[in-house]
């Protein structure tokens, strides 16, 4: 993955910087490469940019070979992900090469407050978009709800904006690489009430790729793959107030229940996991939702420490997106690039010691799409 953060290059050149070296690292060749499956969310609002899958290709030098493009707002190259996984376990692809790119920053030309609209597009049009609903306003509501039915706290939500911070510390690609303190959290401004600025993610800029490969060829070329055992996919109602629970993220639990079945394994076998923390209330509904905590303990969790990179089911090692940053078309593949790093034993001072199996949770609009995915250091 390139670095998150602020890049005034081309979607194409900022793409390549994450996709060369990822086709190095699998030691496969271009040319062996037989398909591109690629997530980019906003690149038709934000760059005027729409038919990218092949222009991408073009500039790698894989024109000719079948290339698709995913849209699932934050969830985008989560879905192409699971997509190339699918494809290879058909028999459809061998080796596909899977990524995302995106640019959110004022290095588009647009601001902080045009980028807001454009992101609240991937509301409900009809219902919650009129009423000027934004994403932070999004979970926002689904964590107040959160704070009336089991006590969460502010402080306890800044717990997890301090984590992030220190994890992303030693992180040489996040876009926040500083620690911060409790006190800095609940002093910085408000956005949308409970969450103040250094509760949310911020807009950034990144890419991030992988390459997926079928298990009898990926020994030969790479010496250190990793299994994808589980991926589960599922989706809830958009707008919010058609959601039979506002707390549970639905979606959530349903894709970690068949990733799950699928790895045969329970969530108590998963040794840390990457999450979806646009907001710090949402690292608490997922870390409930996929049973890593029970329900109403993701805040306490995270102010004892329990979700710490020494904790006992650290969450967020990369820094999350939170302080990793997110550029949203990029954010599901650089989820499977900590996993992968860090079942390598190659994540340096945010290493995980022991790590065998992890999951990735990926989440896209109102809690609307979410895909999670376990993966495994190989044996
Ligand atoms: N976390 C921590 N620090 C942040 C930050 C964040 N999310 N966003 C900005 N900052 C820092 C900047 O680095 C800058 O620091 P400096 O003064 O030391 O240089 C300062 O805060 C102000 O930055 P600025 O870019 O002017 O902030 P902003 O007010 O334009 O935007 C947010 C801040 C939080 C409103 C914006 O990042 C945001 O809306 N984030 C949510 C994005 C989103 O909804 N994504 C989709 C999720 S589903």
């Amino acid at each position: 993955m390139t670095e998150f953060g602020q890049h005034d290059r081309s979607l194409e050149e900022l793409f390549a910087d994450a996709a060369l070296p990822a086709i190095d690292d699998a030691g496969v060749g271009v040319s062996e490469i037989d398909a591109f499956y690629f997530g980019n969310a906003m690149g038709g609002m934000t760059e005027n940019e729409t038919h990218l899958a092949p222009a991408l290709a073009t500039h790698l030098g894989m024109q000719g070979i079948p290339c698709q493009r995913f849209e699932d707002a934050c969830a985008t190259s989560s879905n192409a992900f699971k997509h190339a996984v699918e494809a290879v376990e058909a028999g459809r692809h061998d080796i596909v090469l899977v990524g995302g790119v995106e640019r959110c920053t004022p290095e588009t030309g647009l601001d902080t407050g045009v980028m807001t609209r454009v992101f609240a597009s991937a509301s409900h049009g009809q219902y919650e978009q009129p009423t000027g609903l934004t994403f932070p306003g999004v979970f926002a509501l689904l964590t107040k709800r959160h704070m009336h039915e089991y006590g969460t706290t502010e402080a306890q939500l800044a717990e997890i904006a301090v984590k992030n911070h220190s994890h992303g510390q030693y992180n040489p690609h996040a876009h926040f690489g500083r620690d911060a303190t409790v006190e800095d959290v609940l002093e910085s401004p408000i956005v949308a009430d409970p969450f103040h600025l250094m509760d949310c993610c911020p807009f950034s800029d990144g890419a991030s790729a992988v390459v997926v490969a079928a298990p009898d060829r990926a020994e030969s070329f790479s010496s250190t793959p990793v299994d994808v055992t589980g991926i589960g996919h599922r989706t809830d109602a958009v707008p919010l107030a058609d959601k039979a629970d506002l707390t549970e993220t639905r979606a959530a639990r349903q894709a970690s229940t068949r990733a799950y079945k699928q790895a045969n394994i329970t969530a108590d076998a998963v040794d840390f996991a990457e999450v979806h923390d646009c907001f710090t209330g949402a690292e608490v509904l997922a870390t409930e939702a996929l049973g890593l905590l029970k329900d109403g303990k993701g805040g306490p969790a995270a102010a004892a420490g329990r979700t710490r990179v020494d904790g006992e089911i650290p969450v967020n090692p990369s820094g999350g997106l939170k302080a990793k940053g997110h550029p949203i078309g990029a954010t599901g593949t650089a989820q499977i690039v900590e996993l992968t790093t860090q079942l390598r034993g190659d994540a340096g001072k945010r290493q995980i010691g022991d790590a065998s199996t992890a999951l990735a949770h990926n989440l896209g609009g109102d809690a609307a799409t979410t895909i999670v995915t376990v993966m495994e250091a190989h044996a």
